[in-house]
């Protein structure tokens, strides 16, 4: 790292270099820095760096630059401007608003370019391009999941801002309640704000919003290997409520020869919604259920919410009381809320005994071989008195499917107020090595830090397990923990349409493990709507149907013959694209890169496809374009420049416009992009069931090349080198079409043995050794 500490106004400016290419800027706050640690960047890490930077100054200016930027700031109004190497102005404070405080408050303003659109800022509903918009980030319970509605359960206050000349990124390093004017207030700046705290962030410089990411995600963090099981299809409701009912669910699936992974549990399974214990009423035998699940191929992943019920005879709560692990108000007293359990505490997750304690609470389930846990309310989610019995009531005894629907706050204010009453008072005390932290500093990475305690204490009770975490709060850098659900959607064809936008935004927010509530959360699905999100949900990295209590039905077979048979070759897709998946996973795991991709990170120099955002890339190779609205049976699909092939009958398109292709209830519209090598298995009931010798190649004309990872799908062998990295590439001389094979890295000795090669309606099988192969 080179940092340089500059007088800018009245103020000082840290600059330092990160890399050559991201650089942190941090303001003193009245003339010092009381902020010297980050909840999210690894500062060791950082700390070791060695960037070479060039530094002058005259009169007017400080110049800093770096093997990509050159950097102006102007002394006198501390004007920040970032150019690259051929003089193009990335990024520049508006006018002498590059720091302003007022109060406690800090903003820095920021000139938008003609042409400029946002992209990124974590979990958001409304339009993919954040460009005109306000974001709130402060992590909220949110029910109502219409267009626009903003913030929801986690918030990543990181952006991308995509121009033809090049691409930035932008991390607001502040966890304090904060927000993003993106051009709203006044259409030639945007500005961030936060309540408290310091001025401190990230320029990220691409050029390409792919590049963003990754420098990103150096930052933040990266996912790891994900269990390769988790990649199959999950099924859950609130909640499949008894031994009965679970064994039920699993047979129908295997009998109906439907692939499926997991079955969740919901807070049924516990006695009176206490976390950490099991209802033995309702599940007498609960370990041998676990072990007869297992038998048939199933995982189970249990809910676990934070909130733990205050009642002196239960010992996860009488242990937390002697041992002082739950949030206090100032004053001493233990901070109390309720929750499903009625009356509850709050573990302080900043303290790592208490996240050792937490940890520790999962051992008799992970040593039943549960090893999927869901953790919800993370917020966290806090009812008052009123809400809690209001709840019971509309719920227990009227069996309402939904919430009723609130009136929309009236202002700014009031709905800030709204927010900050759904969870903990801002004046409730966290402690980090004895020093004190209000909860409106650590609110945001409330849930964060729970997900830290679920990944750290099952790594100590099962160390060469890779754990499957799944959570509904977080904050930059979750996929470090977790997999990532977006909360209580609904039954509806908005909600089917929003999630395709807001897992593009999160997934641009460094998070690749996400999914939504298949067939909606809320309220009734039907046939139709459950078809089309079943379809849809094939091409969610996490893959999972859901819903609230007192719904309908929603397992697959839910919905008469049709959809039954619509939804098994769909998830059969799904579980014969795992080994592609699991490929676009190592990149993810490398450089951030996510699995499920806006056109504009496959396509960054064609303005256009920003006007397609109801489209998306999955991995580099799969357009996918679907439909969202009821009785439509066809759609327009823009297709970007260079050849694409229909999956279903090969036929061959020239892109750089949109075509209107049927799409009958069976089918989502997907394209293959030309020269793509996409890793095929054959199906099966769940992962592992057949072992996988012949990895079946299928290959499109043209020029592409991919990168095929394999590893045991299990344990944390693969740190120790125990993988195969392969690139395929495929290419044409002369009249064949060649298929070369090579091994970028051999380690494993459990992968696939034979290719099966398919190219236009031919098949080759061939060993899966080094060599180049005509194909055609
Ligand atoms: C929350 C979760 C939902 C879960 C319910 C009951 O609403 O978001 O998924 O089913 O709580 O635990």
């Amino acid at each position: 790292m080179n940092e340089m500490t500059l007088k800018v106004k009245d103020e000082l400016l840290k600059v330092s270099f990160i890399t050559p290419k991201i650089v942190n800027f941090h303001y003193s706050k009245n003339g010092v820095f009381n902020k010297d640690y980050s909840f999210c960047v690894e500062y060791q890490k950082l700390k070791n760096s060695n960037v070479e930077v060039n530094f002058k100054e005259d009169e007017k200016y400080y110049y800093l630059s770096s093997e990509y930027l050159n950097i102006a700031i102007s002394k006198e109004l501390g004007k920040v401007s970032i150019y690259d190497k051929d003089g193009n102005l990335i990024l520049s404070d508006y006018e002498d608003k590059g720091y302003v405080k007022e109060g406690s408050k800090i903003f820095t303003y920021k000139e938008i370019k003609y042409g400029e659109a946002f992209f990124g800022f974590g979990e958001r509903l409304g339009s993919l391009n954040k460009k005109g918009q306000v974001l709130i980030n402060w992590n909220t319970d949110e029910s109502n999941h219409s267009m626009n509605n903003d913030p929801l359960y986690q918030c990543h206050p990181f952006f991308i801002s995509w121009h033809p000349k090049a691409s930035y990124g932008l991390f607001f390093d502040n966890t304090f309640f904060s927000y993003f004017d993106m051009g709203r207030e006044n259409q030639s700046y945007y500005y961030f704000c936060a309540q408290d705290g310091e001025l401190d962030y990230y320029f990220i410089y691409g050029p390409s919003p792919k590049e963003v990411i990754e420098g990103y995600t150096f930052l933040v963090g990266r996912c790891h290997m994900p269990p390769l099981w988790s990649l199959g299809f999950h099924q859950s409701r609130w909640s499949y409520d008894s031994e009965k009912k679970v064994y039920e669910v699993a047979e129908k699936f295997r009998k109906r020869k439907i692939p499926c992974d997991a079955i969740y549990l919901d807070i049924d399974y516990m006695k009176g919604y206490r976390v950490f214990t099991v209802n033995r009423k309702r599940f007498p035998n609960f370990d041998k259920m676990a072990e007869d699940l297992k038998r048939l191929g199933f995982k189970i992943v249990l809910i676990i919410d934070p909130g733990v019920k205050w009642d002196k005879r239960y010992e996860v709560f009488k242990e937390g009381i002697e041992k002082d692990f739950f949030c206090k108000r100032e004053n001493g007293k233990i901070f109390t809320g309720y929750v499903w359990p009625g009356k509850s505490v709050f573990p302080d997750f900043l303290r790592e005994e208490a996240r050792d304690f937490w940890g520790e609470n999962h051992r008799k389930f992970i040593n039943l071989g549960i090893s999927g846990f869901w953790n919800d309310m993370n917020e966290p989610s806090i009812f008052s008195k009123i809400e809690y019995l209001a709840m019971k009531i509309l719920f227990h005894i009227l069996k309402l499917k939904e919430p009723p629907k609130l009136k929309s706050p009236k202002s700014f204010e009031e709905k800030i107020k709204r927010i900050k009453k759904k969870t903990m008072d801002e004046g409730v005390i966290h402690k980090l090595n004895g020093k004190i932290f209000y909860h409106s500093e650590i609110h945001n990475i409330y849930g964060l830090l729970m997900n830290k305690a679920t990944f750290e204490g099952f790594l100590k009770i099962k160390p060469n397990e890779r754990p499957f975490i799944l959570t509904r709060s977080g904050f930059s850098g979750i996929q470090k923990y977790s997999a990532v659900w977006c909360g209580d959607n609904k039954s509806s064809w908005e909600n089917l349409f929003s999630s395709i936008i807001t897992l593009q935004n999160l997934s641009m927010s460094g998070v690749p493990f996400v999914g939504e509530d298949v067939g909606g959360f809320w309220g009734d699905c039907d046939k139709e709507l459950f078809a089309r999100w079943i379809e849809l949900g094939v091409f969610y990295p996490f893959f999972r149907v859901h819903t609230a209590k007192n719904t309908k039905e929603q397992e697959p077979w839910s919905f008469g013959e049709e959809v039954e048979r619509i939804a098994k070759e769909l998830i059969s897709l799904r579980y014969r694209l795992i080994p592609y998946i699991y490929s676009l996973f190592y990149e993810a795991k490398e450089k951030g890169i996510p699995i499920l991709r806006s056109l504009i990170l496959e396509f960054p120099n064609i303005r256009e496809v920003l006007n397609h955002e109801d489209e998306f890339m999955f991995g580099p190779f799969i357009l996918v374009a679907p439909v969202y609205e009821k009785n439509h049976r066809e759609r327009n699909v823009y297709l970007p420049d260079g050849f694409w092939y229909d999956f279903y009958t090969g036929k061959r398109y020239r892109g750089g416009s949109s075509i209107k292709v049927n799409a009958p209830l069976n089918k989502i519209p997907l394209f293959i992009r030309e020269g793509a090598i996409i890793p095929m298995w054959d199906v099966q009931s769940y992962v592992g069931e057949k072992n996988q010798e012949i990895l079946t190649l299928e290959i499109y004309p043209g020029e592409g090349k991919f990168l095929y990872y394999e590893d045991d799908g299990t344990t944390w062998d693969y740190e120790k080198g125990i993988y195969n990295l392969v690139e395929f590439s495929t290419f044409k001389r002369g009249e064949q079409q060649v298929l070369s094979v090579r091994f970028v890295h051999r380690g494993y000795e459990g992968g696939a043995k034979f290719l099966n090669v398919h190219y236009c309606k031919k098949e080759k099988k061939i060993d899966f050794t080094e060599g180049e192969f005509e194909i055609n």
